[in-house]
């Protein structure tokens, strides 16, 4: 989107003659829509304030206008092991090159978006940060980093950042633009801050019994919510923590279920705050270092002090174990509801891909779930979302919103043969594919690579497969049970056997899709590809490399990994 930028500033300042001198322009890169969230939002005050705005995703900007920007104001994300999110990575690149112009008249400022349990925390907005300063660009403010909780700090940055382009961009009353009147049409009125309260119709168990892994099917009715999503989107979905955690804590720190808190504007009991307002299982990493200076707790202080361990804790931890190994000394009741509200971060909701196409289930959305279980100590722990959704009867109220994703979508051309790699959970955008594909009836190539330990116990929705496969729907279907033989073989190991054929699809345009997990399985998958590329098209590894950055800027390689 690129709002309107209309107003001949020049007339105004004649010194400065080219509109883009005049315009502020905001920048987002972001693979979800959080970062245009946090972009538009600036774009709408800087608008009101009578600044012209150039409002773009950073996929969309075209390099060579850098050198002509006044003011850049950047908003990303940062994914996995601190890599860009799809949209920025051209922009990310091009500023890391020897192409990169000098930019000593521009003005900029980064606002970066993460998550403080990983460990290149905000790592994409350092670089942005990092690059235009050494570009010779002037910073207006230091880099603002975001967690999870990003909504204050993101509404502090665009009043200050507005405030420090004040004397470098003229504002205009001509410029002005209503902020109802900025606003694109919206499909869906139902928001992450204004969710719509659904039912679930099914939570059933699709893993078999002795599996290792507590899989749902989920579905979710949109009812009369008019609702709207396609497929390769994700669904938002608010949660309430389970009240056996919330007891233990009340109980671990002797505070009382029923004492009066308020929260922002609103009165509530403490415990319908831990309930449904606080983050329970997710720990963060400012959590820790907190706990340790309450508890002086002598090895926690230590382990705080770490950063790699520290990581390494949150991943294995929750607030209710931090709480039971590391208690407060000087007695539990020193502790005050307000101060522990203080110190737990807002409940943010989950994102699942969907599993369902409209086209097929209509105002019903299907989920994939897998129940996050670990044991501590004999008590369970257990995922928040994903045990939420598991333990949901019929009828059980949730409130979700649609998010959408725009890097993960089915070929324009639907005669376009598709290559699908989703092992386990992520498997869940395939589903919605395939039922997309045949509810529109395309007759086009498919192949699935699908992998999870055992085939008796976790070939997830093993039936529908095997019915597209018999109606010509589905062309091939390659399965990776891991745990079924001595050694493991994953999905990467299939694609390096049929190694030829699926080159000859590359080749013939299909387009490739990964869904899963991110750290591990989606980075040995691309490695398999690059030694697809390398054996049988005969590239070099550097031509390989550039065969599916390619392939990922002519968005035929998408991913949607977590
Ligand atoms: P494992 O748990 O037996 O090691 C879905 O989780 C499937 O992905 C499981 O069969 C799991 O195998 C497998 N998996 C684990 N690590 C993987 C990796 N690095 N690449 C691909 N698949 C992996």
């Amino acid at each position: 989107g690129y709002l309107a930028a209309t107003a001949n500033a020049g007339q105004l300042t004649p010194a400065v003659d080219t509109q883009a001198a005049q315009t502020l322009t905001i920048l987002y890169g972001s693979q979800t829509g959080n970062g245009h969230g946090v972009a538009k939002a600036l774009a709408d005050k800087a608008q009101a304030q009578g600044y012209a705005v150039n409002l773009a995703s950073m996929g969309e900007y075209n390099v060579r206008q850098l050198k002509q920007e006044t003011v850049l104001l950047l908003v990303v994300s940062t994914h996995g092991e601190g890599e860009a999110p799809d949209d920025a990575i051209e922009l990310h690149k091009f500023l890391a090159s020897k192409r990169a112009p000098k930019l000593d008249n521009l003005h900029y400022s980064v606002l970066a978006l993460g998550d403080s349990s990983y460990e290149f925390f905000c790592q994409t907005g350092k670089d942005f940060d990092a690059r235009l300063a050494a570009l010779g660009a002037k910073s207006l403010l230091p880099l603002i980093e975001c967690d999870v909780d990003y909504e204050t700090a993101a509404s502090q940055w665009h009043a200050e950042v507005l405030n420090s382009v004040k004397p470098l961009i003229q504002a205009s009353s001509a410029n002005v633009v209503s902020i109802g009147a900025v606003k694109t049409t919206q499909v869906n009125e139902f928001t992450k801050q204004n969710p719509y309260l659904a039912e679930v119709l099914v939570s059933q168990k699709i893993t078999g019994n002795g599996s290792d892994r507590d899989v749902r099917h989920v579905e979710i009715d949109l009812g009369e919510s008019g609702l709207t999503y396609q497929v390769g989107d994700a669904l938002g979905v608010w949660f309430s923590n389970n009240e056996v955690l919330v007891d233990e804590v009340l109980a671990a720190l002797s505070l009382a279920a029923d004492e009066i808190v308020t929260l922002g504007s609103q009165s509530l009991t403490l415990k319908q705050a831990l309930l449904n307002n606080k983050e329970l299982t997710q720990l963060y990493p400012g959590l820790v270092k907190a706990w340790a200076d309450l508890s002086g707790n002598v090895e926690l202080l230590a382990l705080s002090e770490d950063k790699e361990q520290v990581r390494h804790f949150i991943l294995k931890h929750q607030f209710a174990d931090l709480v039971a190994q590391y208690p407060l000394v000087n007695g539990a009741n020193t502790l005050s509801a307000t101060k522990l509200l203080e110190l737990l971060r807002p409940l943010t909701p989950r994102l699942y891909s969907i599993a369902s196409s409209q086209s097929e289930v209509e105002t019903e959305v299907h989920l994939t779930v897998a129940l996050v279980e670990d044991e501590r100590h004999g008590a369970a722990r257990f995922g928040g979302a994903s045990h939420f959704l598991a333990s949901a009867a019929e009828g059980t109220q949730v409130k979700v919103y649609v998010e959408p994703n725009k890097h993960f979508r089915l070929p324009e051309n639907p005669a376009t043969p598709v290559i699908m790699v989703g092992p386990g959970t992520g498997v869940a955008p395939f589903r919605a594919f395939m039922q997309e594909r045949v509810a529109q009836g395309v007759q086009a190539d498919s192949w699935l690579f699908f992998g999870n330990p055992h085939f008796e116990q976790d070939f997830l929705y093993q039936t529908e497969w095997q019915q597209h496969l018999k109606n010509g729907d589905l062309s091939r279907i390659d399965v990776a049970f891991s745990r079924d033989q001595a050694h493991k073989i994953y999905v990467q190991h299939r694609i390096k056997e049929q190694a030829k054929t699926l080159w000859q699809w590359l080749e013939n345009g299909a387009h490739l899709y990964i869904c899963g997990d991110a750290e591990r399985m989606a980075k040995d998958v691309h490695q398999a590809l690059i030694e697809v590329a390398i054996e049988v098209g005969g590239l070099d590894i550097g031509a390989a490399e550039a065969y599916f950055d390619t392939l990922r800027s002519d968005k035929r390689y998408q991913k949607d990994v977590y």
